[in-house]
């Protein structure tokens, strides 16, 4: 491609296809999402090296509940396995590390651990690293707005209810990213996703590497966002 790339401030990722990757492997959807998590780090580091502001995974979904308890029992005993070795060492680089969905349904062990990289990383200024668990986009709005009717108001304004997002006062996603060639946003960033371009990959999650990365920027790059004006603006 020619000319310059355009980096998204804020990219996020729907993580899907984890479960059909194995199986084309004869491999039990475990070792997806295995191979899930290294596709996480590899796209963390890419995203590092283009100079992104912040990057957000859909990990768990509210839906994701219906799944058998001993995969659930796997991706939350992975989650707390990713955050003890290596949020801990993103915390050390100084990314800024938040989880968006409600934590408090999960098993003991993965919330402290979540808790222990919050506390470590309250300081850091550096790329946004944001990880959805237990998050659901109406569930979210649901909670904002419950958070708003307990200070006493009677109108709400665009402003407010955007400050009670779990990304209150960070930017919405410039573009959103699915793997697995599936077309939906599954109740993801529901709000946020106003003005965010979309970009559909064949590839299943866990074969996302430097070269889908490149692809994705070039895509977006080719992007003409004119959030309802009729010039292009940036
Ligand atoms: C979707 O693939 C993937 C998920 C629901 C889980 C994503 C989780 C990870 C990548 C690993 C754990 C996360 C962290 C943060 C350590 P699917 O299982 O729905 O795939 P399928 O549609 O092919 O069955």
């Amino acid at each position: 491609m020619q000319g310059e790339l355009k980096i998204p401030r804020h990219i996020a990722f729907i993580m899907d296809g984890n479960g059909r990757w194995a199986k084309k492997r004869l491999l039990p959807r475990k070792a997806g999402h295995r191979e899930g998590v290294v596709a996480l780090k590899r796209m963390i580091e890419e995203c590092e090296k283009a100079g992104v502001e912040m990057v957000t995974f859909y990990a768990f979904s509210t839906e994701n509940w219906k799944r058998p308890q001993d995969e659930i029992d796997a991706l939350f005993k992975m989650v707390k396995e990713f955050a003890d070795k290596h949020l801990a060492e993103y915390v050390k680089r100084g990314y800024r590390i938040m989880f968006m969905g409600d934590l408090t349904k999960l098993p003991k062990e993965t919330v402290d651990a979540l808790r222990k990289i919050l506390s470590e990383a309250k300081d850091n200024t550096g790329m946004i690293v944001n990880i959805a668990l237990n998050y659901g986009g109406r569930d979210e709005i649901l909670h904002a707005v419950n958070r708003i009717l307990d200070t006493g108001v009677r109108e709400v304004d665009m402003q407010t209810l955007s400050d009670c997002m779990y990304t209150g006062g960070l930017p919405d996603p410039d573009v959103i990213v699915r793997s697995s060639g599936e077309k939906r946003l599954s109740n993801f960033m529901l709000w946020q996703a106003a003005y965010a371009e979309f970009i559909f990959i064949d590839d299943y999650w866990p074969d996302f590497d430097a070269k889908i990365f490149r692809q994705i920027l070039e895509e977006y790059s080719q992007r003409d966002r004119r959030y309802g004006n009729v010039r292009r603006i940036n």
